[in-house]
């Protein structure tokens, strides 16, 4: 494992995370044994991962549980940086709720289900359009004044967003999303988080699995999760813009001796910026493939060609739009 210093943090944490919203099931990702779930904890936790991710909006309680319960199984507390999150509200219009009196529900509910005093990284999940982003900023601030949490994060922020927050609180780290498929976040926000200091723990970075390439193969079903269902990746002219350059990036892997997937995240390992990558397993097996792309070193030459086959698939793109 390779280990990166981020935000504030004393200790360094490792370069591939893991996501755990995979562990919470249900309709976003269906089934999901815990039995599995736990297997992935202790494949992760003794490849060197020490950034686990989770949310209470995973499984609503139930990956955070998990993680709780898997730390405190194994007497890890010390050795695991908790990533966890807040502001989601399964009862409130679109989702979101930063209410401060909400906030403080949501933190001691964390706490307890994941059987610590304190939390390490805890970000807010979403901007709540109907509380200010300087109002929930000084929620936040409190927590992190009180010692409840040793980092403060936001996610799915705007730099505007990110502007307001900080002329209140501390901000250490971003939790965006960022893939081959999503590289929206390269223009203004990467820039703004590397100018100010700001760690980005990258989500979502096979995009949903796309970059793995079994969604491209040939009969193969999308699948019809609430995770996936909707994406507009499956759709045209996406699908067939994403498969020719997906079908180019899997040449360089291949030359590279790894898989498309382990190339993906490689790529997203070496940007600027980026402090570590999040990954989501959903079994001991596709963590080991994913976990190749700590030891993949791409050539930058090679890392380059692949940015000039997504640029021409944006291009394309775009023309279309
Ligand atoms: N802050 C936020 O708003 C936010 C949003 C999304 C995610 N996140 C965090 O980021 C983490 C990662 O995001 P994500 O789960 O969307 O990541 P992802 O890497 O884009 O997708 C993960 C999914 O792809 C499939 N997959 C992964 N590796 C594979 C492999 N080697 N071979 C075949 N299939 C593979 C699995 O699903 P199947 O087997 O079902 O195909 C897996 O659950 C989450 O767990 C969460 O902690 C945060």
């Amino acid at each position: 494992m390779t280990y990166n210093s981020a935000g504030n943090l004393k200790e360094k944490i490792s370069a591939l995370g893991l996501g755990t919203w995979v562990f919470g099931g249900g309709k976003w990702w269906g089934e999901q044994e815990d039995d599995v779930s736990n297997a992935v904890m202790a494949a992760a936790f003794s490849a060197g991962v020490n950034l686990f991710d989770t949310a209470p909006f995973y499984g609503f309680g139930r990956a955070e549980k998990l993680v709780g319960g898997f730390i405190a199984g194994n007497r890890i507390r010390k050795n695991i940086i908790i990533s966890t999150k807040l502001g989601l509200d399964p009862d409130a219009p679109g989702f979101h709720n930063l209410k401060r009196d909400r906030m403080k529900k949501e933190i001691e509910e964390s706490l307890s289900r994941l059987g610590t005093d304190y939390i390490d990284i805890y970000h807010i999940h979403w901007p709540d359009p109907a509380v200010p982003v300087g109002e929930s900023a000084k929620t936040m601030r409190g927590f992190y004044e009180e010692g409840l949490i040793r980092s403060v994060g936001v996610s799915n922020h705007s730099v505007s967003e990110m502007r307001q927050f900080m002329e209140v609180c501390p901000l250490h780290f971003l939790q965006p999303p960022y893939s081959m498929f999503n590289r929206g976040i390269e223009e203004e926000i990467l820039p703004f988080c590397v100018k100010n200091g700001i760690s980005v723990l990258a989500y979502s970075p096979l995009h949903g699995g796309m970059l793995t390439g079994k969604f491209f193969r040939e009969g193969c079903i999308p699948p019809r999760d609430l995770r996936r269902k909707n994406m507009k990746d499956f759709s045209e002219p996406y699908y067939s813009a994403e498969k020719k350059a997906f079908e180019k990036i899997e040449e360089l892997a291949e030359a590279c001796g790894i898989s498309a997937a382990g190339f993906a995240l490689a790529w997203l390992m070496r940007k600027k910026g980026v402090a570590s990558v999040l990954t989501g397993a959903r079994n001991t097996v596709q963590l080991a493939e994913n976990l190749k792309a700590v030891e993949a070193i791409p050539d930058k030459a090679v890392l380059l060609q692949a940015d000039k086959i997504l640029n021409k698939m944006s291009a394309d793109l775009t023309v279309i739009d």
